[in-house]
């Protein structure tokens, strides 16, 4: 049986389709059979971050709709043993989406699949509680910023209330010279903000930025300080 994790934020902008994507990369190189899966309706990015953009044809939205079967929505990415992406409509409103139908794609994608990684929409409304519908666990990503921490909390408070029991956090887009002026939370003030367990800290690297608009997902950079760090992270969550 597989796992469901699910990527979510309070403020928008943090790095959740990066997280995603690399988190994604990784457990796949390590021989795990992953599919991601994009919830942003209308704002869909995942496909752009893995360089798939070219190879969408169904969506989640036409799986939920019924107008297609899950494997039809499944983009292989050949560059990986097993890794999927099933992406979120390029529209917004395509069908009447309920958190019921989700819980259940998500069962089914966890007989075939030992972990479903679902990109989150920033924030907590329903298209919060949509994605976490089939949520085991989930990793909210924050960056060091008073407002994307106390955002990050509120994410975590819903979460509780929506029945995800494990949850974990990881601080995205740490500027080292910022962070050591003191001018910035540090990671005891996000700490002392935030319920769960930090899962890992991720550098603010112009690399990251690069490669997210590439196509080429950072982790594939062999033997570099992120993927090594990408690599603890991950252990870490799962
Ligand atoms: N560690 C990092 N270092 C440098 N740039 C980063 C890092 N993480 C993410 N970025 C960049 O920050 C921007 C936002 O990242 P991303 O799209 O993953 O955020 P998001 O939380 O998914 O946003 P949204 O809420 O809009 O879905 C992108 O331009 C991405 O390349
Ligand atoms: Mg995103």
């Amino acid at each position: 049986m597989g796992k469901v994790i699910l990527v979510a934020s309070g403020k928008g902008g943090v790095g959740k389709t990066v997280f995603t994507t690399n988190m994604g990369v990784t457990l796949a190189q390590q021989g795990k059979k992953v599919v991601l899966i994009d919830m942003n309706m209308g704002l869909r990015n995942l496909d752009i971050c893995l360089g798939l953009e070219s190879k969408i044809v169904y969506d989640v939205a036409d799986v939920l709709g019924g107008m297609c079967r899950i494997k039809q929505a499944l983009v292989r990415d050949r560059r990986f043993p097993q890794l999927y992406l099933m992406s979120a409509a390029q529209y917004k409103e395509k069908v009447e989406m309920t958190p019921l139908h989700m819980k259940v794609l998500c069962q089914k994608l966890k007989k075939n699949f030992d972990y479903i990684i679902i990109d989150a929409p920033a924030g907590i409304d329903d298209g919060l509680s949509l994605a976490a519908a089939g949520a085991d666990s989930a990793v909210i990503v924050t960056v060091p910023e008073y407002a994307a921490v106390r955002d990050a909390d509120m994410v975590d408070k819903e979460l509780l209330e929506l029945g995800v029991k494990e949850r974990c956090y990881v601080v995205n887009k740490l500027k080292l010279e910022l962070f050591y002026t003191e001018l910035v939370p540090s990671l005891n003030d996000i700490a002392e903000n935030l319920k769960p367990d930090i899962a890992g800290i991720i550098q603010y690297d112009e690399n990251i930025h690069i490669s997210s608009n590439n196509g080429i997902p950072i982790v594939t950079q062999e033997g570099t300080y992120i993927q090594e760090n990408f690599s603890n992270i991950v252990k870490r969550i799962i």
